[in-house]
């Protein structure tokens, strides 16, 4: 795999760490646990999806783009990203909002959306659930042409065969943190929303010629659904870097026990989780993504997924942002 072709901008210094979580490894009984500190990424506040917008800009830049435009739910840590990006770069910046859970757009909300207000954001467009958000940003852009700018489209999550590759890039980083400090992971455990973290991580993994099993907890969709997403996701990655789609069926792995009521809805075992990174570790989750993908993680553990010698990955995809808008949430009294 060749990245250095494809135009990239660079919003972090070097690598994210890698760091052992001694205490939550204990606390649990093992395997043992590693965090890859994506949260730790450039731009405001951090998350995955700094990696995706490294190429996502890049190409907007190169199509003569002075404006971008995306979606994301209205607590978007995607929107919140691509914005500061767009700041960055001296674009301006519209957002599709989607108001995925009736009643969930504040205007004087908290957390990203607090944010979106903080960094400028030059115009918001809150849509019902189910709207046809690729229609909804077309038409944006339309308007926005017909004044003079020049519109580029992000899709929800950056997550198209060009941002997957901000996770392939990803796959390579974790590849030589390993080699040159060790330990060879035996599991990666990570989020799988819109697709382009898991499916990126298996495009990178599968082009560099590793082979380590990532299971992408889901926060939205079916198990069945969302691995027919990650592999077409994956296999288009792969097509950008010009080789072949050989991500099988088998190398997906979803789980999709710990959504609870719907996306963004607080589960109980996402409290006990973001409790127990925050209280071991001093790491914050988010009650979106992260929290539910630790509840995943900490329900594989107590399944007897991994055994107790064996070195466990989880990516922390950022997102904390999110938990000041559900404070409620993260300190409710819970059974861990
Ligand atoms: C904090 C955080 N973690 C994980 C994800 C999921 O990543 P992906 O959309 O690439 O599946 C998102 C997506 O918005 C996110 O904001």
């Amino acid at each position: 795999m060749d990245l250095a072709r494809i135009p990239r901008r660079r919003y972090t210094a070097g690598h994210t760490p890698i760091e052992f979580l001694a205490n939550l490894s204990r606390e649990l009984g093992g395997p043992r646990i590693h965090i890859k500190r994506d949260d730790l990424l450039g731009l405001t506040a951090g998350g995955n999806k700094t990696r995706k917008l490294e190429f996502l800009m890049a190409d907007a830049i190169n199509s003569g783009a002075d404006t971008i435009v995306t979606t994301g739910a209205v607590q978007s840590n995607h929107c919140r990203l691509t914005l500061s990006a767009a700041v960055r770069e001296g674009m301006s910046c519209y957002l599709v909002l989607e108001e995925r859970v009736p009643g969930s757009y504040h205007e004087e909300a908290l957390g990203n959306h607090f944010l979106f207000r903080l960094l400028g954001v030059d115009g918001t467009e809150v849509v019902p659930a189910g709207t046809d958000l690729q229609g909804a940003m077309e038409q944006m852009a339309e308007d926005l042409r017909g004044r003079g700018r020049q519109p580029y489209i992000i899709p929800g999550g950056g997550s198209n065969d060009l941002g997957a590759l901000g996770y392939a890039a990803c796959a390579a980083e974790i590849q030589a943190q390993a080699f040159d400090a060790g330990p060879s992971f035996d599991h990666i455990v990570c989020a799988s929303g819109s697709g382009g973290t898991h499916a990126g991580l298996l495009a990178g993994q599968q082009a560099l010629s590793s082979r380590i099993p990532v299971t992408g907890i889901s926060v939205r969709a079916d198990k069945a659904g969302q691995e027919a997403k990650i592999r077409n996701l994956a296999n288009a990655a792969l097509g950008r870097l010009g080789l072949d789609p050989v991500v099988t069926e088998e190398a997906v792995q979803v789980v999709d026990d710990y959504v609870g009521p719907g996306y963004s809805l607080p589960t109980d075992e996402m409290t006990a989780a973001i409790q127990l990174f925050a209280r071991t570790e001093g790491i914050l989750l988010d009650p979106v993504y992260t929290g539910k993908t630790a509840a995943g993680l900490i329900g594989l553990i107590r399944q007897g997924r991994f055994a107790s010698d064996e070195d466990v990955l989880f990516l922390h995809t950022g997102g904390a942002p999110a938990l000041y808008a559900y404070p409620d949430a993260a300190l409710k009294d819970v059974d861990a």
